[in-house]
């Protein structure tokens, strides 16, 4: 816990000298007008804070408020008119939201942390020790905020045996031993670390629900999933647990599972009242049914929105949600078939049943409709769905992006996924503004995203990929703040303001994700992975399976035509705006290009290059650019700590290895394909 590394942006570094002075006089007493859990997870964060930035306890004062120089509460238990505030200061904010106000009291500044509720207050609370970390003046405070996405989550990918599906960074926090751990102490710095960038859901298990995990919903699991809960509660975070399909059969011996046999209904029923004992303010379902071999409605005969909503009613009554996710496709395709497209599945599922879902369902779908690459189209389902609740599902674990053995920093990926505009209700209609509610009106709304952590010291295995975790909750607090605000609060936060650490670090993540796209699978394809665990390169790796993720390349041309007129159709999916720019060549986005089109290695793209000289060029430019990050890296050895700069140092040998396998394969490749030769005659083997 004192490895700096193992704080992330957490750090409350000693603050020296004559700022040690300016901050100090805040931390003499604090004042704690509301008495809640949650108020006395702020009020302990302050103190830890307190002492380690500046080596001083404050005093904790639950009377005499007037004595003390912060101030803690909800706009219901501060008396705003004292303090010359008006007492509908924060009618505008959402129930999450809170004002920061430094005020002059009978000649006393106090500084005033007031929350529409005590989720406001913790949130308050962690944006001023943000300002303070980042050296701000704290002398003249007005601030307003609250979260632009109801529902801000996290998943958890973890199985009881301590492993995590597309883990990248040890073995769970939550389970050891075969079981749901007992030592909460890491836990409880994962919610501070979650709470602290405003995430308020996370679902404590793997959406493959595999034999064992099918009974986190019983009573040989329960009472340690309700101290699980317990410790998220304190910090303003919901839990939700991932259920099998198939558990009225597995666990209830019912002989069918079919949502609308109406002992299957019951089961649930009793088996929803029976977690709600547990754990009262449990969050609810997230469901992954007819997906890559789990169990779901389609065994019945019966479509998602039945399925779904057997959930739905269970939970209903106590206020609890189904997150269904739309990640549906056929994944026993015949390479040969060209006429099934893996990226038209979800629309193709979801669209028909648009409005016969119950409003406590909530659609969760992926953003892309392949599979998290670095680069793919945005799925068209969003925007589709005008009458049922969705979130968007990011990944931030590394899957296809370089496992966090490679850097690559995600937020400008996601910053483009919200701004993308679908048009769905005419020009304008971003995504983020989908995902927030506001363009359907909807009952629930949100981002999910799968976690990168696990109980590696340093939490992400690569000590840069912090800053993709940082970055998702910020983003999904606010859209709108840019990628540059983001990665510079990040650095100021973890590394400090040093010119020289700001800027190559600055340098690295900003150029990582177009380096990591230039050095793999090129405009927009995909896959080219190693099958199963996707490190490393190979390209025709799923060219002949049954996934449904080809490039059909031959010695003409490559890519997956997914126009209307020759290919799958899957781009009249888009509203018509968009359903032109992509099927037509002539406007499709380079990035894009093989995502959208087959066309010939000779063809010419936007930029003048050939797609085969393209292919050539990015390849060799990624692994130069890599260089480049490697020695803006160890130009601060000496400046940071020790343990990450080592860290990343280690990673970034480990990624030139993948970078330099990864543009000989695709090269040499290429060339053998094509039998076109590159124009700056560069080594290909
Ligand atoms: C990807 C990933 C799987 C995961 C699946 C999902 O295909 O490789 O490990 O289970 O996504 O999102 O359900």
């Amino acid at each position: 816990r004192t490895l700096k590394s193992y704080r992330a942006w957490l750090q409350y570094d000693k603050i020296e000298d004559i700022d040690r002075k300016l901050y100090l006089k805040w931390f003499t007493a604090i004042g704690v007008a509301t008495d809640t859990k949650i108020t006395k997870s702020a009020v302990n964060e302050i103190i830890w804070a307190a002492e380690s930035m500046l080596e001083k306890t404050p005093d904790i004062n639950e009377e005499t408020l007037d004595r003390t120089s912060i101030i803690l509460g909800t706009y219901r238990h501060i008396h705003l008119e004292e303090y010359g505030l008006s007492s509908d200061l924060l009618e505008d904010v959402n129930e999450e939201g809170y004002v920061i106000k430094t005020v002059n009291n009978n000649e006393k500044q106090q500084i005033l942390l007031i929350g529409k509720t005590d989720k406001g207050i913790l949130y308050a609370t962690y944006h001023l020790l943000r300002l303070i970390q980042t050296k701000a003046s704290l002398e003249d405070l007005h601030i307003k905020d609250a979260p632009k996405n109801q529902f801000r989550m996290i998943n958890q990918w973890d199985n009881i045996d301590g492993s995590i599906e597309r883990g990248y960074a040890g073995n769970s926090i939550f389970y050891v031993n075969d079981n749901i751990t007992d030592n909460l102490e890491r836990v409880k710095d994962y919610a501070r670390l979650l709470s602290s960038i405003g995430m308020n859901a996370i679902s404590i298990n793997n959406v493959n629900v595999w034999d064992e995990e099918t009974n986190i919903i019983t009573e040989k699991y329960l009472p340690k999933v309700k101290n699980i809960a317990e410790v998220f509660r304190a910090y303003g975070i919901t839990i939700y647990l991932s259920i099998n399909y198939a558990s009225p059969i597995v666990l209830g011996s019912l002989e069918t599972a079919d949502p609308l046999d109406e002992n299957v209904q019951n089961w649930w029923k009793q088996k929803v009242a029976e977690i709600y004992k547990y754990i009262p303010d449990f969050g609810g379902f997230v469901v992954k049914a007819d997906s890559e071999n789990r169990p779901g409605p389609f065994s019945y005969g019966r479509n998602h929105a039945d399925g779904a909503n057997v959930l739905a009613e269970a939970l209903k009554p106590f206020n609890g949600i189904v997150i269904w996710r739309c990640f549906v496709y056929n994944n026993l395709q015949d390479w040969r078939d060209k006429e099934t497209d893996r990226a038209r599945a979800a629309y193709d599922h979801f669209t028909p049943i648009d409005g016969e879902f119950l409003d406590n369902v909530i659609l969760q779908i992926k953003n892309g409709p392949m599979d998290f690459q670095v680069r793919e189209g945005i799925s068209p389902l969003l925007g589709a769905l005008e009458k049922t609740n969705q979130f968007i599902e990011l990944q931030v674990t590394q899957e296809y992006t370089g496992q966090q053995k490679d850097v690559c920093y995600l937020v400008p990926q996601w910053k483009e996924i919200l701004e993308f505009d679908t048009y769905a209700k005419g020009q304008g209609t971003k995504i983020k503004d989908i995902v927030n509610g506001s363009v359907f009106k909807n009952n629930y709304s949100g981002i999910a995203a799968v976690s990168n952590i696990g109980n590696d010291i340093n939490w992400t295995g690569h000590t840069l990929a912090q800053a993709n975790l940082y970055g998702y909750g910020r983003l999904t607090w606010n859209p709108d703040l840019t990628t540059e605000e983001i990665t510079k609060e990040w650095i100021y936060l973890t590394f400090g303001q040093n010119d020289q650490v700001v800027e190559n670090i600055t340098y690295i993540l900003l150029n990582s994700w177009k380096t990591y796209e230039n050095y793999t699978a090129p405009l927009g394809v995909g896959w080219m992975v190693n099958p199963g665990h996707h490190y490393g390169p190979n390209v025709d790796g799923y060219e002949y399976s049954k996934w449904g993720t080809y490039h059909f390349a031959d010695c003409h041309g490559i890519g997956v035509d997914r126009t209307v007129e020759t290919g799958t159709g899957y781009t009249s999916q888009y509203f018509p705006q968009n359903a032109e720019t992509f099927n037509s060549l002539e406007t499709c986005p380079d990035e894009l290009l093989l995502f959208f089109h087959h066309v010939p290695y000779t063809y010419v793209l936007h930029s003048g290059e050939t797609v085969i000289q393209h292919i050539y060029n990015t390849h060799f430019e990624g692994v130069e650019e890599l260089k480049e990050f490697i020695q803006k890296w160890n130009d601060l050895d000496g400046l940071i700590d020790k343990v990450i700069f080592e860290n990343v140092k280690e990673r970034f040998h480990m990624q030139l290895e993948n970078a330099k396998e990864w543009r000989d394969q695709i090269n040499t490749y290429f060339y053998r394909k094509s039998g076109i030769s590159d124009d700056k005659n560069r080594k290909i083997y």
